[in-house]
């Protein structure tokens, strides 16, 4: 049977995320392929929906709509009142009129109307069907009201009739919603347009799974809006939900149908290319490539389908579709926006939205939907790429995306029982400083002048946090106040800290990949930590930074660490929330003697803050704790553990534990051995901690966010090092103030004007 162009049985029940999307192939349909502008569209679908079960309706052309579960319930309701009606065969003879021969003369025109509203108009236009019902309930009331005798006996079992259709209709949601507004009106009104404010539909390309939910924007607050390669980006606060909402719109999903056909169509021409896996892992690199490929396969297509395109237009073709087959599809949006740390879609995919923590408005429920057709093509992409297994028997895989300054972590069956999960970290680029933790309010400039002096004396420190309170970034800005002649060996299993950056600005590093524990896959090329760890300090003196210390490599490094051969400093951060827990960890989980331990010097603990009163989280530094050396078994018990600064939420401040530093044995130490006194200490820490204040301070008097970046926290730095030398060498003794005046006289007549230049 052939209705309105559909062929009745062009259609499939596809599971998607526990949901059942029916899906119509429209690609033969002679009108569009729309509820809202449709009437033969419609009256298909209720068709259908007598013989099938769906809670979304997607109608496939070159491009899809998808119904939403509310979408789809009215109209099957609309579907099962339509079968209802033919049961109870509301047209026959006893609905229509009293029983009698002078009744009969009536029956022919009501069967045409009954049939008109429950049979033929109710699919093709209901809210027709049901305006024309109440309509002719009227006429008949007052017919019935003016007529004679014969005509009330003839009429009344017709107006139950009536009544009972209304009443059916008005039991339907379709019905509900529109029927104050409809029937206020004075005239019959154009019920397209109704249709049009009920059935507004997500629409996309058919090649891309991920649907987009717009819904409900005018009861949201725009917070934030902004440019991701030709996105547009929009933060939005709701009114009843704690998590903001991120929503992107990519071009690919409002292009005019022209485009859409020549994207699909090239799409078509272009899948039978398969990269091999070789290919798949320089992909990133010959993506111009493909692009510049798919142009001229654009050009073609659009010639001889007569579309006429720009050069431009066909290059943001050849991008979308590049982005569709040798890409990551919509992710790779998100992924290009910086501004986001963390995106996850959690099992089952298909069931709830990405999700992504944005570094200025925490965590965002987006508008993407992906799909488990995405997940699972994403996944094969990542084994190519990575090499390693992921399956059943190596539930976990974890590492780097080329090129995309970007970590993943995927879990799949039986570790995670709803099917893969992703998890991307986006790093940063470049390194975090000082200077920008102290701007964003992470620490104060004394915290940062403490850290910079401790590590220029050569001590060994952990950063402690939870998930994502900023370990690895502090690590990296402490990396960065080595001085620049020093030799630093960076180990790590995940490529976090930003090196190639970092050796490009001048420092010396040579770095060591070793194999991440969290993956179960044994790959056998890569080296475990504590063999790469021995092999580090092989390499003679060097300053050893650790990407993260979590299992057997801390023994290692303790044990070097004691016997003094592990380098001049020694930094790494560990997985814990306080000083305390940093021990209980080391010594307890990983079996490091309590004597090592003592080799380090200080714990630095980060944790996210939630002020009274507010969702958003906030990082701070909450603890600088040293580790005294003279205590045997539980260093909290014994006094074992001295904090130099702790954190107060009520002032939201880092402050200085001035009592507690007359007992500090580094101090001492540092003393001993630099031959400074402690004013002298205190002087240098705070000189340095100005210094950095003094470029936070620049940066906001001028909006130049680019002075607190690594290249230039790092060049200030080393000047205000070489000013203090030059002072030693001239003077045999520093003046701190008069190095910290000389320094800022070079910071705002040297530094600034080169960097505002840039
Ligand atoms: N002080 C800060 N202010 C704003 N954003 C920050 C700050 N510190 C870190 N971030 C951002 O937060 C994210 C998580 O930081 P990071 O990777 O350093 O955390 P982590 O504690 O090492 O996490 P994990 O436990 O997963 O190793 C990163 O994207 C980083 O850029
Ligand atoms: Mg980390």
């Amino acid at each position: 049977m052939e209705i309105g162009g559909f062929k009745v049985g062009d259609y499939a029940v596809r599971d998607e995320g526990g949901k059942r999307h029916l899906i119509f192939d429209c690609k033969n349909c002679v009108y569009s392929a729309s509820v809202a502008d449709d009437p033969a569209c419609r009256y298909h679908l209720t068709t259908i929906l007598s013989e099938a079960e769906a809670d979304l309706i997607v109608l496939a052309d070159v491009y899809e709509r998808v119904y939403d579960e509310q979408q789809a319930k009215m109209l099957s309701e609309i579907s099962a009142l339509k079968q209802q009606f033919s049961i109870e065969s509301i047209w026959s003879y006893k609905h229509l009129g009293g029983q009698g021969k002078e009744c009969e003369q009536y029956f022919s025109g009501r069967h045409d109307t009954v049939v008109k509203i429950g049979h033929d108009l109710i699919a093709f236009d209901p809210i027709m069907a049901y305006l024309t019902l109440l309509k002719e309930i009227k006429l008949e009331k007052t017919k019935m009201s003016e007529g004679e005798k014969d005509y009330e006996k003839c009429t009344k079992p017709y107006i139950n009739t009536l009544d009972h259709l209304r009443n059916a209709f008005e039991q339907t949601e379709l019905i509900t919603r529109t029927k104050n507004f409809i029937t206020k009106m004075s005239q019959i009104p154009e019920t397209s347009k109704v249709y049009h404010s009920l059935f507004e539909v997500e629409v996309k390309p058919a090649f891309i799974g991920s649907r987009l939910l717009f819904k409900e924007m005018e009861k949201l607050e725009l917070l934030d809006e902004y440019g991701v390669k030709e996105s547009t980006v929009q933060i939005f606060k709701h009114p009843h939900k704690t998590e903001n909402l991120y929503f992107i719109n990519p071009p690919e999903y409002t292009l005019s149908p022209d485009k859409y056909f020549v994207m699909s169509k090239t799409r078509e021409v272009v899948a039978g290319y398969k990269p091999g896996k070789t290919s798949l892992s320089t992909v990133a690199k010959s993506r111009s490539y493909f692009e510049r490929v798919y142009e001229s396969t654009i050009k073609d297509v659009a010639k001889s389908n007569g579309v006429k395109l720009s050069q431009a237009e066909i290059k943001e073709l050849a991008q979308i579709v590049a982005r569709y087959t040798v890409g990551y599809g919509i992710l790779e949006l998100l992924l290009s926006d910086r501004r986001l740390t963390d995106i996850y879609l959690d099992s089952p995919i298909g069931q709830k939205p990405a999700y992504i923590v944005h570094s200025d408005f925490g965590q965002c429920q987006t508008n993407i939907l992906y799909t488990e057709r995405e997940a699972s093509s994403l996944n094969s992409k990542l084994r190519a790429m990575s090499g390693r297994p992921f399956d059943e028997a190596h539930p976990v895989l974890d590492f780097d995306l080329p090129d995309l300054d970007t970590r993943v972590a995927a879990i799949g069956p039986p570790l995670s029982p709803d099917g893969t999960a992703f998890a991307f970290r986006l790093h940063k680029v470049t390194p975090w400083t000082l200077p920008q933790f102290i701007d964003n309010n992470f620490m104060n400039p004394l915290a940062a002048g403490l850290i910079s002096f401790l590590i220029d004396n050569q001590s060994s420190m952990l950063v402690t946090g939870s998930r994502g309170s900023g370990k690895t970034s502090l690590l990296g800005s402490c990396l960065l106040e080595i001085l620049q002649n020093a030799r630093i060996i960076v180990q790590e299993d995940t490529l976090e800290i930003p090196v190639p950056y970092l050796k490009k600005i001048g420092y010396n590093i040579q770095r060591l990949k070793t194999r991440s524990p969290i993956s179960v896959s044994k790959t056998e090329s890569e080296v475990a930590p504590e063999e790469a760890l021995r092999t580090a300090l092989r390499l003679g003196d060097s300053a050893l930074v650790l990407g993260e210390v979590r299992s057997k490599e801390a023994k290692v490094l303790y044990e070097a660490m004691r016997v003094g051969a592990a380098g001049n400093i020694v930094i790494g951060t560990i997985h814990g929330d306080s000083a305390y827990s940093v021990w209980d960890r080391v010594v307890n989980d990983l079996d490091v003697p309590n004597t090592s331990f003592k080799a380090t010097d200080i714990v630095i603990v980060a944790r996210p803050i939630r002020f009274s009163g507010s969702l958003k989280k906030h990082r701070r530094l909450v603890q600088v704790t040293e580790v005294k050396k003279h205590w045997i078994s539980d260093p909290e018990q014994e006094g074992g553990l001295l904090d130099l600064m702790l954190y107060d939420a009520k002032k939201d401040t880092l402050e200085l534990m001035e009592d507690n530093l007359k007992e500090s044995e580094l101090f001492d130490k540092i003393s001993r051995i630099s031959g400074l006194s402690m004013k002298e200490i205190w002087e240098d820490i705070r000189m340095r901690g100005n210094a950095k204040a003094f470029l936070v301070e620049l940066k906001r008097e001028n909006k130049l966010p680019l002075l607190l970046e690594s290249e230039n926290s790092s060049a200030a730095n080393n000047k205000l090092i070489l000013f203090k030398e030059e002072q030693l060498q001239e003077k045999g003794k520093i003046d701190y103030e008069a190095v910290l005046g000389k320094w800022k006289y070079w910071v705002k007549n040297s530094l600034l004007p080169s960097v505002a230049k840039t």
